[in-house]
């Protein structure tokens, strides 16, 4: 292994420090975010929240056309992968931080058949994907993962083409009472940052190079769906 990139596997094990999902609650979140019913009683129970538009929104991805390039970041342990066909002719980039996260996703699109995936472990903030390569980005459940959100807008926002989609969901202040609490603990045992509110969230979208946005948010969860700014194909 090159000494470039030990470092690269350092400055990521390293940046694996502030993920929540990255020791024993990333296995938690992945038993019960692949089991719909189970995930929603759970999202209702603990978090106060409807998942429903996570799972509706995974949908777009039966659609694509073919030779598009589907970038999932955070991927976690794949559940969107559950809407993709090995008959698909599309390049599906699964990108995480944690390592466990990722072997969850090469299992399963392993398990499933899904040949045109490919499992790659990168920061969001620092992705080793080309400009403007990108069709569609997934990032569900990210934005309030990432110690650094704004920048890992900035960077998804690079590798998409211009006109490409980004489609997503991700916890926004201000919270109800348990999210409150939950998140408090997250942001300090991991350190992370404050949740966006929604109108911060949009400005941050905004900001990044993304316009067309639809935003739909109830009980402190967001769905966002923009267009990177910009003449389309
Ligand atoms: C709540 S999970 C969401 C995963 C998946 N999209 C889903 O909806 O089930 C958050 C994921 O973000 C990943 N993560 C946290 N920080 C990250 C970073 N800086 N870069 C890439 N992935 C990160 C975690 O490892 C975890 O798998």
């Amino acid at each position: 292994m090159s000494v470039t990139a030990q470092d690269r596997d350092r400055a990521m094990d390293a940046a694996n420090g502030s993920n929540p999902c990255a020791g024993s609650f990333g296995a938690l979140y992945s038993f019960y975010i692949e089991r719909r019913r189970l995930s929603r009683v759970i999202g209702g129970l603990a978090w106060g929240i409807d998942s429903a538009p996570l799972y509706g929104s995974l949908t777009a991805l039966e659609t694509v056309p073919d030779r598009s390039v589907i970038l999932d970041v955070p991927c976690g342990s794949g559940l969107a992968l559950g809407h993709l066909r090995p008959s698909q002719r599309v390049s599906y980039l699964a990108v995480d931080l944690d390592p466990r996260m990722l072997a969850r996703t090469a299992d399963r699109a392993e398990r499933d058949g899904l040949s045109q995936v490919d499992c790659l472990r990168a920061d969001v903030t620092e992705l080793p994907i080309p400009t403007s390569a990108v069709d569609l980005c997934l990032c569900h459940g990210g934005l309030h993962s990432f110690a650094d959100p704004a920048k890992a807008l900035g960077e998804i926002a690079r590798c998409l083409r211009p006109g490409g989609r980004l489609l997503g969901t991700t916890f926004v202040g201000p919270s109800n009472l348990r999210q409150r609490f939950l998140f408090s603990g997250l942001q300090r045992r991991n350190g992370l940052p404050e949740l966006w509110g929604a109108e911060e969230l949009a400005d941050e979208l905004t900001r990044a190079g993304f316009t067309n946005l639809k935003l739909g948010v109830r009980a402190g969860y967001a769905l966002f769906d923009a267009d990177r700014f910009g003449r389309g194909r």
